[in-house]
């Protein structure tokens, strides 16, 4: 048997030098004169352990990494292809702790095989989902996925059945089912890492939120930054469409479902569902006024689906094993799992995915392995630019959507920042502000002029001006933003902020007590 050599094209693992090395290991075959397949398999998620290598052996995969260009040829004087033992070797993925303490399923192919391989898809359970659905009636379609408790997670944790009820129950002659692939939350990465490392598993689900709803079209809005993805998906849908995935009789039913891909053009906002509509119709990224919701009227104002693709991506296991299946993990009303996103300064970046309920102590400790620097953690922002920074006292929150709030939090879109004892929370609030007034869709006035006002009052308390009378000031506007903005960009920003002072009060003494403490 030829051996096969997997090399992630994941552009997560590209940055890190996954060409350079797939390049290398070419070269070396040649040179040697061995024959061998490369496949280019998307991430698993490790990105401390990229560019991740494996072989297929007869005792199974064998994983190296991360793999660097002048790894390659004592990789192959090591017998590699066979599972040889050398400096990168790893062993098994599946025994790598960081991948054994998952819980893989919406992530369970991703980076394992050809993300355009439909039959490596099949081969691992792809589109049993999808078989079960075209059976079923819309409602019951519908029924099962509200069961499941799945839950937006693109933010707002808003139940995904419910959503699809309405747009099921209002008339139209034409739905639509819209993807959100903006993915602009700070440390986010899930989106991209599906999409580019199993594509059909988004495309099914979203064939399935079609079947469930009566909409025969769909669009993903992907974000310019991920070309790799845009790619990859552009490839998927064609190949879905020629197995007759998508099309006028999906798998072969009465049902008709078929999707484009759409690049936005690089806003935060238009990751917001009404801006992102607006955006779709080649109009200016402007926040809508709600109601009516997208589920009534939204795109080209018919009704819409408007899911984030982790949402979208866990339908088909839910199709698959049952809503009983899915609901049986996580906590609370935070069912299934969720793939949390580790980032910032921190030992071990990468996706976990896990059933909800973990501490938020284990997942920066015992799964990040703390900080990237060595040195003791002192904040992590959890939901992207609008999350609160949580103190190493608040480490024992369990990851759930209602325990985060009930601190003052967000889950978000799952992805956390780990920042040392070296952060100046002051200079992260005033981040906030600033990210909110360059992000400002400009709609609203608590968020276009008070986000302008916020930046310059932190600079005063900064410069030790009327410190306390200012830092009152920010919270008076920290109030007004959060109950007077129209959506959750001025209405959050105050999370990051708010966090930050009462947390880490020490950050925001007057200017000379600051210099005369350091
Ligand atoms: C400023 C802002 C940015 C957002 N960005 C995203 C994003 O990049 N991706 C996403 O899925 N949802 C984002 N959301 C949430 C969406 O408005 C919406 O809640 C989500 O797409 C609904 O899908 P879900 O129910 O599957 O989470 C954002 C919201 C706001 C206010
Ligand atoms: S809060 Fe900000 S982003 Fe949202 S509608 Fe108002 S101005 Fe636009």
């Amino acid at each position: 048997m030829i051996p096969r050599i997997y090399i992630p094209a994941d552009s997560g693992a590209l940055a890190l030098g996954a060409e350079k090395v797939a390049r290398a290991i070419e070269k070396e075959l040649k040179e040697r004169g061995v024959e061998a397949k490369i496949v280019r398999n998307g991430s698993r998620g490790a990105y401390f352990l990229e560019p991740m290598v494996e072989v297929a052996t007869d005792k199974g995969r064998v994983a190296y990494g991360p793999v660097k260009p002048s790894d390659v040829k004592s990789l192959f004087d090591s017998g590699f292809l066979t599972g040889g033992h050398h400096k990168r070797w790893l062993g098994a993925p599946d025994k790598i702790p960081f991948f054994a303490k998952q819980t893989r399923l919406t992530f369970a192919r991703c980076g394992i095989n050809d993300p355009l391989s439909l039959d490596a898809y099949k081969s691992l359970g792809g589109l049993r989902g999808l078989q079960n659905a075209v059976a079923m009636a819309p409602a019951d379609v519908v029924k099962q996925v509200t069961e499941s408790g799945l839950r937006g997670r693109g933010g707002a944790g808003f139940p995904t059945g419910i959503k699809w009820k309405t747009v099921l129950d209002t008339a139209g002659d034409q739905k639509y089912i819209v993807c959100n692939a903006d993915e602009g939350d700070s440390a986010t990465f899930a989106d991209r890492m599906i999409m580019e490392g199993d594509p059909f598993v988004l495309i099914e689900g979203m064939a399935i939120a079609g079947i469930a709803t009566g909409a025969t079209k769909g669009f993903v809005y992907i974000r310019s930054e991920y070309p790799h993805a845009v790619g990859t998906m552009n490839k998927a849908v064609a190949i879905a469409r020629k197995a007759g995935v998508l099309g006028l009789n999906v798998l072969g039913s009465p049902n008709a479902f078929d999707m484009e891909i759409r690049v936005g053009a690089g806003a935060y906002v238009c990751g917001e569902e009404t801006s992102l509509l607006n955006s779709l119709e080649g109009k200016r990224g402007v926040v809508r006024a709600k109601p009516p919701l997208p589920a009534i009227q939204g795109l080209f104002g018919k009704p819409t689906v408007i899911n984030n693709v982790i949402s979208l991506a866990s339908v088909p296991v839910i199709m698959d094993k049952g809503a009983a299946y899915y609901k049986d993990f996580g906590m609370g009303r935070s069912r299934g799992t969720i793939p949390i996103q580790i980032a910032g300064n921190v030992k071990h970046g990468g996706l976990f995915e896990t059933a909800f309920g973990l501490t938020l102590g284990e997942i920066v400790d015992d799964i990040g392995g703390g900080t990237g620097s060595g040195r003791p953690v002192k904040a992590v922002q959890v939901g992207g630019p609008l999350g609160a920074y949580f103190p190493r006292a608040l480490f024992d929150t369990p990851f759930d959507y209602e325990e985060f709030a009930k601190r003052d939090g967000l889950i978000g879109h799952a992805g956390i920042t780990v920042f040392d004892d070296t952060a100046d929370m002051l200079k992260q609030a005033r981040f906030a502000m600033e990210f909110c007034a360059i992000e400002s869709c400009g709609k609203c006035t608590p968020c276009r002029i008070g986000s302008t006002r916020g930046v310059e009052v932190l600079d005063k308390v900064a410069a030790g001006i009327e410190a306390e009378k200012n830092l009152a000031l920010v919270t008076d506007l920290c109030n007004t933003m959060k109950f007077g903005s129209l959506c959750a960009l001025g209405g959050f920003t105050p999370y990051p902020v708010m966090s930050s002072i009462s947390h880490f009060p020490e950050d925001f003494k007057p200017a000379p007590a600051r210099v005369a403490a350091e």
